[in-house]
């Protein structure tokens, strides 16, 4: 599939599943390099990261758990600025060695909130694995510790990342067309 259609918004073959996933299992092996021997606990935030969260685990090979945190922040197309957490994290993570499991990193205010938050629980350490980064679009300090790819400020969709709830599903990544 070359286009979609989700409601009123065109988009556009962006990124083909195949170079998803080839830099997913490249990120995989530098955490599981990096994380061998402290269990790390991922902490996948729902929803645009279940996918991501998905192939990552399956490519690391050493002791680990997961854990799913869910918070809300985009309306549409547009980054909303205030973030909700509607669902929250069971585990514990006092001396966790904590890695957040993000889809995107857009302006970074979600990123923030969460490695504010985590940190106040004292934990061991905490990173940021993000499928996607928009370096021009960042408005704090927060960028991430491994990144599968990096692109430009465009607006996408598919691989768990959608519009207005549509688009989770695509195997491949679409930017919107202007
Ligand atoms: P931030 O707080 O602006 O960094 O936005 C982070 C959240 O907004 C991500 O976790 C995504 O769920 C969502 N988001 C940011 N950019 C896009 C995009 O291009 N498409 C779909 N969702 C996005
Ligand atoms: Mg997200």
């Amino acid at each position: 599939m070359i286009e979609v259609q989700l409601k009123d918004k065109k988009f556009e073959l962006f990124i083909p599943e195949k170079v998803i996933i080839k830099e997913i299992e490249r990120v995989a092996k530098d955490i599981a390099r990096d994380m061998k021997d402290k269990n790390p606990l991922f902490i996948c935030v729902l929803n645009g990261a279940f996918m991501f969260a998905s192939d990552l685990i399956k490519g690391i090979d050493i002791l680990c758990e997961i854990g799913f945190i869910r918070l809300k922040s985009y309306q549409g197309q547009q980054s909303s600025g205030s973030i909700k957490e509607i669902q929250g994290l069971v585990e514990d993570v006092e001396n966790r060695h904590v890695v957040i499991v993000e889809d995107i990193i857009d302006t970074g205010h979600t990123m923030s909130y969460m490695v504010n938050k985590f940190k106040a629980e004292n934990p061991a350490s905490v990173k940021i694995a993000c499928l996607l980064f928009k370096p021009n679009a960042l408005e704090t300090d927060t960028k991430p510790d491994y990144c599968a790819l990096e692109i430009p400020n465009d607006f996408i969709v598919g691989y768990g990342l959608d519009y207005d709830g549509l688009g989770r599903n695509l195997k491949d990544i679409y930017k919107i067309k202007s």
